[in-house]
């Protein structure tokens, strides 16, 4: 502790506080943290800004883990899958490793096939960010600052991510990203794999899910949108009702992954997004956010992984929703723009509610 204080005065001194606080992370070390509320209780870790475990009752009363997750800190440096991470600079995938802003290309790590993956070889989901803030029955605040050229991004950037209970059964996440000196494309997401029934109970084929949104943006055989909005109507897409996960997955190269177009029927600054429910624990989980699109993922790319708690996660094991901007946005002038400039704020919230009947 005296080492930190010293060497943060020292910067204070030098007038370098931003430069010190990013330099800062090298010392700071993996930590814990909790919040507990009524019988929802939940574990994340400043390593990714993840969310470890979510632990909350079905029908029944009885608790359980229902997001899937590794025993130890190694196995998160080690994942693949981004089980429970924030994921930055740039979500999803960004066709050719490459992007053109204000005239400048800018070349970033080709870790998918020739594309960008969330972020990059090294995103915000493999770092070390600090904690600004944590109440144990309110909320825990994570911050980082990404320095300019990181992953191949243009600006520095300073983000925060806060996970909070809101009134009883809800988990509100609060994703807010200001660029210092340039602009920047942001596009942040949160990357939770949910297993209503519990995190070692098996597949979530008869969950089922609906989804305000009545397009997609399809995609080439790399994943990289083709750039066209299409109807789901009369598709194995179609989730408007609610339906069965796995009810026509076989009719799909056998997954879904796939960004949504999320429905805006009202113009409040929420809309509905989702509503996920497991039949068996009776557990549901409905979803809102701000954001445009909504990435639905049902870990068809999982291949058997050691979990928490001795569980193997095999293909189908979770379902991931992430809220978020269309994949590849920088590269489609017609897609809504994600690029945020000096001054403006970048924010991006969700709130999950759960209950079970
Ligand atoms: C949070 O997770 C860490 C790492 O798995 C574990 O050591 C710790 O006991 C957990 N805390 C709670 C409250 O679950
Ligand atoms: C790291 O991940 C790979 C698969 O991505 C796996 O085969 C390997 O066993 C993992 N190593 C450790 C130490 O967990």
């Amino acid at each position: 502790m005296i080492k930190v204080s010293a060497s943060l005065l020292f910067c204070f001194m030098l007038g370098l506080l931003l430069h010190c606080e990013a330099h800062e992370n090298k010392h700071n070390k993996i930590r814990f943290y909790e919040l507990k509320r009524g019988n929802m209780h939940l574990n994340f870790t400043n390593y990714g800004a993840t969310i470890l475990s979510v632990r909350i009752p079905d029908k029944h009363g009885k608790i359980d883990d229902v997001v899937l997750g590794y025993d130890t800190i190694n196995s998160y440096k080690n994942d693949t899958s981004y089980f429970g991470a924030l994921i930055g600079r740039v979500a999803n995938r960004i066709g050719g490793a490459k992007f053109i802003l204000d005239g400048k290309t800018y070349k970033l790590p080709a870790n998918d096939h020739g594309n960008t993956l969330h972020g990059g070889t090294r995103g915000f989901s493999d770092v070390l960010w600090n904690v600004k803030s944590h109440k144990k029955h309110s909320h825990v605040t994570f911050t980082y600052h990404s320095f300019d050229g990181e992953q191949g991004f243009p600006g520095k950037l300073d983000v925060s991510v806060t996970y909070m209970f809101i009134g009883k059964n809800k988990l509100g996440v609060r994703m807010i990203a200001k660029p210092v000196d340039k602009a920047t494309p942001v596009n942040l997401a949160q990357h939770t794999y949910w297993n209503l029934r519990g995190h070692n109970s098996g597949d979530i084929l008869s969950h089922t899910v609906q989804i305000f949104a009545s397009q997609i943006t399809p995609v080439d055989s790399n994943l990289i949108p083709t750039g066209r909005l299409q109807s789901i109507k009369g598709t194995p897409y179609d989730f408007l009702e609610p339906k069965e996960v796995g009810s026509r997955i076989h009719k799909l190269p056998g997954l879904y992954d796939i960004n949504y177009v999320v429905d805006k029927s009202r113009k409040t600054h929420f809309n509905k997004v989702a509503i996920v429910k497991d039949p068996v624990s009776g557990r549901k989980m409905e979803l809102w956010s701000n954001q445009v699109g909504v990435q639905y993922y049902t870990s068809g790319m999982l291949g058997d992984t050691k979990g928490k708690d001795g569980a193997v996660y095999h293909k189908y094991a979770g379902i991931a929703l992430e809220t978020q901007g269309f994949p590849d946005s920088v590269n489609h002038p017609n897609f809504p723009s994600q690029i945020v400039k000096p001054g403006e704020i970048y924010q991006h919230y969700m709130i999950y509610r759960f209950t079970a009947s």
